[in-house]
């Protein structure tokens, strides 16, 4: 038993999350938590709600509601969501919880002891008709490398560049729309990253099998040269510049920067997790209490990346305190909406809140991951959602099931038969299968999920194809011992199925044990050879209501109209 910890990147606070978000990070890392937790591991998934910065101001302004009454009412949505796609945190905390404060002002003072801080004038935007600065989001522009025109103060959507708000071209407040700006100094602390270029090299280097979309990332940076970056803002609303209880001169009316304290919060969360559950916190983080042991992977859209191979690990490796760092990073691309991108500001394709009311859970579960955008960008079409939901949950998965239970039910009357022997076919398909079951747990191993999907489907297409060679409907009328054999073998796959589709589509996977009267609860198989003739004979079963329901052409024609396509 290994202890896994696992992330994913913490949602902004300000509003419901689109298909795009959740393939990019939360759903990649349910997926492979609760493969690790069918295989016997101690599984820790942690993510939360990222409540600074300027997407929460702006989202609290913009309903017009108090910033602390806002963040805990968009945590309680975004939380019930997330569930609703049974998305299997241990713990979904919050980066505004007092764990988070403690510990983001425990970095600033060790950064600080260990001289790597510095305090810098900057120049920044300021409003005039607002009177205030307007750091990161709260100004607009184009950028200055690839000419988009709604670009972000703090990083460019189109091109993924980290900008400063200063450098965008036609500057306007998001609050306003004002264009009265003008650039004010004002004092700030940078963490000097410059000091750590030879330590994350070395770091990354030591890596073993990192994606090349997350490496490469990592390495043009540290190419690039890393400039010192500031880690604190003109805002109210954030971690005060302080430790324990010392504001920091000069600093009263700042906090630091949402992206210095919300991967802070990952460590946090876990301590918010301890504090509610009992359990230790520090053997999953400290390498000097246990965390050694630890393997951390971590999920992350793309944009993400610099963020968690170099700002976070320089304030790790800077605090001199032997913090765990992540083994593993899983980033992912985008998921696009017919070619064109996701889009939170312009609500552009399709949202959590709005995909569950059309479907269960699972449907989106499956075409997501067996469309994750891995090796590149992914587009999604109502079109290819039909196609997958009905050629592999429908036609393949759904359509085993109810063959071979509703043949148990009327021909063996609801009963497992019993068998004390499987003949060539049957030992024929295992071996089939043994060799399925090999290459799918490599590809979860090294969470390849797309593939993993394929060979997952190609195995329940075995399991259809043996079914129609030993045709038990025809068997039967000869000689039903035959019969029995088949319909006992394609049972014992189906439980086995059931824990190997059960991070994918849980659901579905509860729903196939619960039809053999087996209790709901997931084993991933060593060998499928071991795994075979575990359902009892004798039990009764279930014949299942239809387990997928097919996507009709008319469906999808309302869905493009309500939604959009092309
Ligand atoms: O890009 C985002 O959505 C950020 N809220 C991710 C934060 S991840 C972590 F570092 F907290
Ligand atoms: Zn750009």
């Amino acid at each position: 038993m290994t202890k896994y910890l696992v992330t994913s990147a913490l949602p902004y606070i300000n509003g419901v999350k689109h298909l795009g978000n959740l393939v990019g990070s939360m759903l990649p890392a349910d997926v492979y938590a609760r493969y690790l937790r069918s295989a016997g591991n101690d599984v820790l998934y942690i993510c939360a709600t990222d409540e600074h910065g300027t997407p929460a101001e702006l989202g609290a302004q913009a309903e017009g509601t108090d910033i602390t009454e806002y963040c805990a009412k968009m945590h309680d949505v975004q939380k019930e969501i997330y569930k609703n796609y049974d998305i299997s945190f241990d713990w979904f905390g919050r980066s505004s919880s007092k764990q988070n404060h403690e510990l983001t002002q425990h970095f600033y003072h060790q950064l600080d002891k260990n001289d790597m801080l510095e305090e810098v004038e900057t120049q920044q935007v300021y409003s005039k008709a607002e009177e205030r600065f307007l750091p990161d989001r709260y100004v607009e522009g184009t950028c200055p490398h690839c000419g988009y025109e709604r670009a972000r103060g703090d990083q460019c959507e189109s091109c993924t560049k980290v900008l400063d708000p200063v450098d965008l071209i036609n500057p306007r407040s998001a609050i306003s729309g004002s264009e009265e700006i003008e650039i004010r100094p004002s004092k700030h602390l940078f963490l000097k990253q410059s000091t750590m270029v030879d330590t994350l090299r070395t770091w990354i280097g030591s890596q073993k099998d990192w994606p090349t979309l997350v490496t490469s990332i990592a390495y043009k940076w540290l190419d690039e040269g890393l400039r010192d970056r500031s880690i604190t803002r003109d805002l109210s609303w954030g971690v005060p510049v302080a430790y324990k209880g010392d504001v920091r001169k000069g600093f009263e009316e700042k906090v630091f920067y949402v992206w210095f304290d919300a991967p802070i919060e990952y460590i946090a969360a876990t301590a918010e997790w301890s504090e509610e559950t009992g359990n230790d916190w520090e053997s999953w983080w400290r390498e000097d209490k246990g965390a050694n042991d630890v393997k951390y992977v971590q999920f992350m859209g793309k944009d993400n990346v610099p963020f968690h191979t170099v700002g976070f690990p320089v304030t790790l490796f800077g605090s001199d305190e032997p913090w765990k760092k992540t083994d593993y990073i899983k980033g992912l691309n985008w998921l696009n909406y017919y070619g064109g991108k996701f889009s939170t500001s312009s609500r552009r394709g399709i949202f959590m809140d709005q995909a569950i009311e059309l479907l269960p859970s699972d449907y989106w579960r499956w075409y997501l991951m067996a469309n994750a955008p891995e090796s590149q960008d992914t587009s999604f079409t109502w079109e290819q959602f039909q196609s997958t939901v009905n050629k592999d949950l429908a036609d393949v998965l759904g359509n085993l099931l109810s063959r071979v239970l509703k043949f148990c039910a009327s021909k063996m009357d609801a009963t497992i038969p019993s068998v004390t022997e499987y003949g060539e076919l049957e030992n024929e398909t295992t071996r089939v299968l043994e060799e399925k079951l090999v290459r799918y747990t490599k590809f979860m191993d090294e969470m390849e999920f797309r593939k993993a999907t394929a060979e997952l489907r190609s195995m329940w297409v075995t399991a259809n194809e043996y079914l129609q060679q030993a045709a038990p409907w025809s068997t039967i009328k000869e000689d039903i011992s035959k019969a029995e054999i088949s319909i006992k073998y394609a049972i014992d796959l189906i439980k086995i199925f059931a824990s190997l589709s059960s991070p994918f589509i849980p659901n579905a996977s509860k729903t196939m044990l619960e039809l053999l009267g087996e209790k709901p609860e997931f084993t991933w198989p060593e060998t499928f050879k071991d795994a075979l003739g575990q359902t009892k004979a004798g039990e009764k079963i279930t014949t299942p209501d239809i387990l997928f329901k097919k996507i009709e052409d008319e469906q999808v024609e309302e869905w493009i109209t309500q939604f959009g396509g092309e």
